[in-house]
């Protein structure tokens, strides 16, 4: 099955002294959701944002707010994140003790369920929840900080777990996140992703309806190549 293709601008690259504005730019340059990275500086090396920057950016557009915690411990915060106005939260699994139940929080607090995995973390660590999912993410770079190189086998776990939904008749999304940028976009969305998250690529460009168009054409040039 295929999906259209959705574009998520991380704002761990944008200005935050003019926050709002930079969310309101990608919206207006044709984003089709907003990742917001949250990072606690123990599961992750680096510390960023919380529920109140979720807040704030519910305020400032009307796009789905894709919340992808980096924390440990993420059951204590769900509702929190909820209630701040996300409407998609991942988690990590390596997080996890008891995965099955904080993807039930998740789904109980009525936004989109997402589980992510790092660079070294199997797919079989999510086999027995992927009916409990809406997306998964996959991490194709370690998480803690933007601007990284894309991680080539990633392709090859993509690929993996496209086959895999497939042949279980999923419709569940594969996110990836992590070194997108235009020469790595073509491909990642040619294995398989759905949601193209780009930090450094978008917010680090000079003029951001450009380059989501570019990475629209880029995209669509994969699919084409695809069905010839
Ligand atoms: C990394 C974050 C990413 C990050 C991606 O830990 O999860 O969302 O913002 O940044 P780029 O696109 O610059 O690799
Ligand atoms: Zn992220």
């Amino acid at each position: 099955m295929t999906h259209a293709k959705r574009i998520a601008p991380s704002i761990l690259s944008a200005d935050f002294t003019r926050l709002g504005e930079e969310i309101s730019a990608v919206e207006t340059a044709g984003a089709d959701w907003i990742h917001i990275d949250v990072m606690d500086g123990h599961f992750v090396p680096n510390i960023t944002m919380g529920p109140l920057i979720v807040e704030a950016a519910r305020r400032a557009t009307n796009l789905p707010l894709d919340v992808h915690l980096m924390i440990e411990h993420p059951d204590r915060f769900i509702a929190d994140f909820a209630d701040a106005g996300a409407d998609y939260i991942a988690v990590q699994a390596e997080t996890c003790t008891h995965l099955n139940r904080t993807l039930q929080l998740i789904r109980e607090a009525d936004v989109g369920v997402g589980v992510a995995l790092n660079p070294a973390t199997p797919l079989s660590a999510i086999e027995w929840v992927l009916g409990m999912v809406d997306f998964v993410l996959i991490m194709s770079v370690n998480p803690g900080f933007g601007g990284q190189a894309f991680i080539e086998n990633s392709l090859d776990k993509i690929q993996t777990l496209r086959a895999l939904l497939n042949e279980q008749g999923r419709t569940t999304l594969i996110q990836v996140d992590g070194g997108v940028n235009e020469k790595t976009i073509g491909q990642v969305a040619g294995a398989g992703a759905d949601v193209l998250v780009a930090g450094s690529a978008i917010y680090g460009s000079e003029d951001y309806a450009d380059t989501i168009r570019r990475f629209r054409r880029l995209m669509a040039a994969t699919d084409e190549s695809r069905e010839k």
